[in-house]
């Protein structure tokens, strides 16, 4: 089959599950092709080589597995990191955390930051990038993410600004940390997502408990703990209401909200008392 034919029958094929099948129907040709998408435009007569390995690849696409897993990479703030399954997809709302950390960090000369799960280390890479003084300690209780996140720290060359560590929250960290940084699973057990994302991305990284704001809690309390002076932390956006009852029972100096793209509560900044 041509180019041109090729994306007819791969748009039909991903028409069911694609929001955009014939946008997607090229990016996959592409990847399949080691080309850009203007390529398929200016060479839609040639014949599509491995034809059989293309149609693999949309099958998979058609079944719901993420374009991200399916190419190996994602598109997040100004860089591409390495993804696998196992390992959670950054999301564009996680970049309005990474920003207002950004300016914690700036306004108070912030140097020893830490964070929790790491992922694919998207908030530590691109903090580390924006501030090249920074020392960030990032764990992870899961081993995959630990692994990827090492491949994208050695393809940016952070290794000496960020340390991973395997740990449940900051149990293992024993640096003095200046401001806390998270977008941990917050989603609540019996929450019906869809199928791209449940049936592929690690319940670890989505599954907050029960309720879903439990580690979210137990971070604060862990920051308040420790003497951290700040928090920052993504959050889902039906939290505020309980959490800022909790920050109010276990006191903080204030706690700001802020919202995503789409309006919804995202998270909070919190600063603790007498830090
Ligand atoms: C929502 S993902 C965030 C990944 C990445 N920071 C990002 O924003 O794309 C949450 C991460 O927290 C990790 N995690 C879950 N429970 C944890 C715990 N108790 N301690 C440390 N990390 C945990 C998961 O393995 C997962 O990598």
């Amino acid at each position: 089959m041509t180019i041109k034919e090729t994306l007819l029958w791969a748009r039909t094929e991903l028409k069911e599950s694609c929001e955009r099948p014939q946008y997607e129907a090229e990016l996959l040709l592409a990847y399949h092709l080691k080309k850009d998408r203007m390529y398929l435009i200016t060479h839609d007569a040639d014949v599509v080589e491995n034809l059989d390995l293309f149609k693999e690849t949309v099958a998979r696409r058609k079944a719901n597995e993420p374009y991200e897993y399916i190419v190996g990479s994602a598109s997040f703030y100004d860089i591409h990191l390495a993804v696998e399954e196992g390992v959670l997809i950054p999301r564009p709302e996680t970049e309005i955390l990474i920003d207002l950390t950004a300016k914690i960090i700036q306004e108070k000369q912030i140097r020893q930051i830490a964070e929790i799960g790491v992922g694919t280390g998207a908030i530590s890479i691109v903090l580390a990038r924006k501030f090249p003084e920074l020392k960030i300690v990032a764990t992870d209780i899961c081993e995959a993410p630990l692994r990827v996140a090492r491949k994208n720290i050695n393809t940016f060359g952070l290794n000496h600004q960020i340390t991973l560590r395997q740990s449940n929250l900051i149990d293992e960290v024993d640096e003095p940390i200046e401001l806390l940084v998270s977008n941990p699973p917050y989603i609540a057990e019996d929450f019906i997502l869809k199928s791209n994302v449940v049936d592929y991305e690690p319940k670890e990284a989505l599954f907050g408990g029960r309720v879903g704001d439990e580690l979210l809690k137990q971070i604060i309390v862990d920051a308040k703990e420790r003497k951290i002076p700040y928090l920052a932390c993504e959050m889902g956006y039906d939290q505020k209401e309980p959490l800022t009852s909790f920050v109010k029972e276990i006191g903080v100096e204030s706690i700001q909200f802020y919202k995503d793209l789409a309006g919804f509560d995202r998270g909070f900044i919190i600063k603790f008392p007498g830090t």
